[in-house]
């Protein structure tokens, strides 16, 4: 059983690998902690045995030039048993896979695959994932994430995508990331609760609005969810947010409303809200504010108005109960400085995604265990 990767290790270590060509760069880079590995397959012929250095590291980042992985299809069907060992032995914690279309199916036979790993943090970044998704899993056969991260990957399934991702995960995700969503519209009836989720963040998806929200926070499937962070994602009024959050009978200790073009005023005709009881801290920075806006929580620890528009120190009568207050960058403060935040919703939301990514792709994991087969 140990013997395939001990034998892999050592063939690593002597072996001189295929080269697609002496000059071409080598599309992988593992550094001297043997700890990051980070591979770039924009060559129209990858070299796809340069990521077999990747076996050793913990954090690894593959990102596949925008190609199709449909050559990838045939392996989506092998039996998982025939890897385990070698997917087992590997150290990775945390992978990315970005710039890619992906077949649904290869996508979850990866998640099958990675089952049998110790990986903790997976990042999906600019993934288009194609075709039907394979039936159900009778049980979580994937990986037991702490973490999922997800920046503009679509799906070609449309809305059901978050059911059957969750079907093929251990539960005991504790952070989920999805920004730059196609669709945000979930379908709440086919979810499973997230009974360990602490942290959701629905940043950097400014068409989702308060509308969006309340059909992404399906009620009673996050029962836990301690920091909802929705910068950037299209929120206008507090009364908005704060009907969403009762709709979804979230409890949110703080939740992070930076980066939304946020009107002081309520929505007109819009019902009083009782915000969750836990709330404690609230952020409202760059949020273009003249003013204090209506409808805040009576009391809160932390409320940070930053980097606002706010031409006068608050009243009292304006301000919630509150222990830290932040003020800085407003205008009347400093009338002299710069203004940073004349365009809230600029500052935050152009991020440059193609930089700030890593990866093992499907294509690059499912390679290496056909390479790692034909070694072994
Ligand atoms: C990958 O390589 C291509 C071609 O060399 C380059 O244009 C691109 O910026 C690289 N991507 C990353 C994320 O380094
Ligand atoms: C989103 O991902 C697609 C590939 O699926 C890519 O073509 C596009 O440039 C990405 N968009 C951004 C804003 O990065
Ligand atoms: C008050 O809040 C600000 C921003 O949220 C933080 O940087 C600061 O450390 C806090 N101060 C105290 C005393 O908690």
């Amino acid at each position: 059983m140990e013997r395939a990767p001990c034998l892999l290790l050592l063939l690593l270590s002597v072996l001189p690998l295929p080269r697609a060509s002496e000059h071409a760069p080598e599309p992988c880079e593992l550094d001297d902690e043997d700890y990051r590995c980070a591979c770039n397959f924009s060559d129209p012929q990858p070299d796809w045995a340069s990521g077999l250095q990747c076996l050793v590291a913990f954090e690894v980042e593959i990102r596949a030039g925008g190609r199709s992985l449909e050559e990838f299809l045939a392996r989506a069907d092998t039996d998982p048993q025939q890897y385990a060992d070698v997917v087992r032995a590997l150290r990775l914690r945390r992978l990315t896979v970005g710039a890619a279309r992906v077949p649904a199916r290869l996508l979850f036979a990866v998640l099958r695959a990675l089952g049998y790993s110790r990986l903790k943090e997976l990042t999906l970044e600019d993934l288009e994932v194609t075709g039907a998704a394979p039936p159900p899993p009778l049980e979580a056969t994937g990986p037991a994430l702490s973490t999922l991260r997800l920046r503009n990957v679509s799906w070609a399934t449309g809305g059901g995508w978050l059911v059957e991702l969750q079907q093929w995960l251990k539960p005991g995700l504790k952070v989920l990331s999805i920004a730059q969503a196609h669709s945000l519209v979930i379908s709440c009836g086919q979810l499973r609760a997230f009974p360990a989720l602490s942290t959701l963040d629905l940043s950097d998806n400014p068409g989702l609005g308060e509308r969006g929200l309340t059909a992404a926070l399906c009620p009673r499937k996050f029962p836990v969810l301690r920091d909802l962070a929705l910068r950037n994602a299209g929120m206008e009024t507090l009364t908005g947010v704060c009907a969403a959050l009762a709709a979804g009978a979230v409890q949110p200790h703080r939740l992070d409303l930076s980066r939304n073009a946020l009107r002081a005023a309520a929505h007109p005709g819009a019902a009083p809200c009782v915000w969750p009881s836990t709330l404690s801290s609230l952020s409202l920075s760059f949020a273009g504010l003249e003013q204090v806006p209506k409808g805040l929580p009576a009391k809160l620890n932390v409320l940070d108005l930053s980097c606002n528009r706010l031409n006068r120190a608050p009243r009292a009568d304006e301000l919630p109960q509150v222990g830290n207050l932040t003020l800085a960058g407003n205008p009347f403060l400093d009338p002299g400085a710069p203004k940073p935040h004349e365009d809230p919703l600029n500052s935050g939301v152009a991020r440059v995604s193609a930089h700030s990514s890593l990866a093992i792709g499907m294509s690059g994991i499912l390679a290496l265990f056909q390479v790692v087969r034909s070694f072994a």
